[in-house]
């Protein structure tokens, strides 16, 4: 990237969005932007004049032919038409996991430019930690400098996570949202004779949180399908099929942990399993007011690398409550969701 190139950032509101726009003016580059339109005043701020909405197709007629460089994380129609607004010889860099174009589909339609696909959680872990130190090394360097800002953060509790989950799963962050962990968990007892389910536990942050819970000792790891069970060394992972099929085969389960960021499936799994909100443990009141659901997200902190930081709100669940979750249930539609809240539910504390 150097000085006179134009940029195009998807989703430049986001976390990577905010880190890609700064290092492209940072270069002398140009850059075009889309987010959703009310996170349009933080990118103006930040000096970004050219902006279109991240929902719609029209930035493609506006830049075609006109881009240097796309940074694309979006799918569908979103990626013929990015690719339709490189120059010849511009280069399409593709960080999008769903649905991506391989390379001969790019050069069978788009001859003329450069693709690049890359997924940063496919390199060996000694890659990724050897690239993540000498690129935290030149930006804590930069940044010390002045020659580029943290990107914003907004901190949350651990007590929050679930509205942590739902401001992204909803794409109404902006920069990154940051878990703080000063209230540490008491430590879980984890038992070998009973399985611990763990929904999005076929990769990314549900496998983390098996193989950790194989760490402590458990045993037997059920994950809801489909895919392939992941080798987990020491422990039996069941794969279930449609409606949790097989998981009458496995030992109690003793532990749930909601890890695919799904509060329809927390309330799947509370409707089909009553007995697991039965436990003692389990709140019986709602959650207290000061945590309102459906509530805007909050400005992120960008005037320091610290999480922007509020008040703990009281803990709910109640400390004792190990595995437990509060799903909540949103309407489609419009943005912000109006999100009602759903009845606490929790897997009963291990035997
Ligand atoms: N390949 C790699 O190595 C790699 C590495 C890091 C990240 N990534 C990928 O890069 C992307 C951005 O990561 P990030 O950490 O910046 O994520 P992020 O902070 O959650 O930003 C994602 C943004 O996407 C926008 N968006 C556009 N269309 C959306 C839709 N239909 N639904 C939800 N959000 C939508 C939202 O902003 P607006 O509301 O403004 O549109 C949202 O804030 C992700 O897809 C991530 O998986 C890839």
């Amino acid at each position: 990237m150097k000085a006179g190139d134009r940029v195009l950032v998807h989703a430049a509101a986001g976390g990577v969005g905010q880190a890609a726009v700064q290092l492209a003016k940072a270069a002398g580059a140009t850059v075009y932007a889309t987010a959703s339109p009310h996170k349009w005043p933080v990118l103006r701020a930040q000096g970004v004049e050219h902006l279109f909405n991240s929902r719609t197709l029209d930035f493609a007629d506006a830049l075609e032919g006109g881009v240097d460089i796309v940074l694309n994380s979006l799918n569908k129609d979103f990626i013929p038409a990015g690719l339709r607004t490189l120059a010849p010889g511009g280069r399409f860099v593709e960080l999008g996991k769903v649905g991506v174009w391989s390379t001969e589909q790019v050069a069978a339609e788009f001859p003329h430019v450069e693709y690049h696909n890359f997924d940063f959680s496919e390199l060996p872990a000694d890659e990724v930690t050897r690239i993540n130190k000498e690129i935290m090394t030149d930006v804590a360097a930069r940044i010390a400098a002045g020659g580029l800002d943290p990107v914003g953060t907004t901190g949350y509790t651990l007590d929050e996570v679930e509205e942590a989950f739902g401001v992204l799963s909803r794409g109404a962050n902006v920069g990154k949202l940051v878990l703080g962990f000063d209230q540490p968990a008491p430590p879980a007892a984890i038992r070998d004779d009973r399985t611990y389910l763990v929904t999005g536990g076929l990769d990314g942050l549900g496998l983390l949180t098996a193989r950790k819970l194989v760490a402590l000792g458990a045993r037997h790891i059920a994950v809801p399908g489909p895919g392939e069970a992941p080798e987990l060394a020491g422990a039996h992972v069941t794969v279930l099929g449609p409606d949790l099929a097989g998981l009458e085969r496995t030992p109690p389960v003793a532990g749930v942990v909601l890890a695919d960021g799904d509060p329809e499936q927390a309330w799947r799994l509370h409707e089909r399993f009553p007995a697991w909100t039965s436990s003692s443990r389990t709140p019986t009141s709602p959650p207290p007011s000061a945590r309102p659901t459906g509530r805007s997200p909050r400005t992120p902190s960008t005037t320091s690398s610290a999480p922007a930081r509020r008040p703990a709100p009281p803990r709910w669940p109640s400390p004792g409550a190990r595995w437990a979750s509060r799903s909540t249930r949103c309407t489609p539609s419009p943005r912000p969701r109006r999100c009602a809240p759903s009845p606490p539910w929790s897997a009963p504390a291990p035997a």
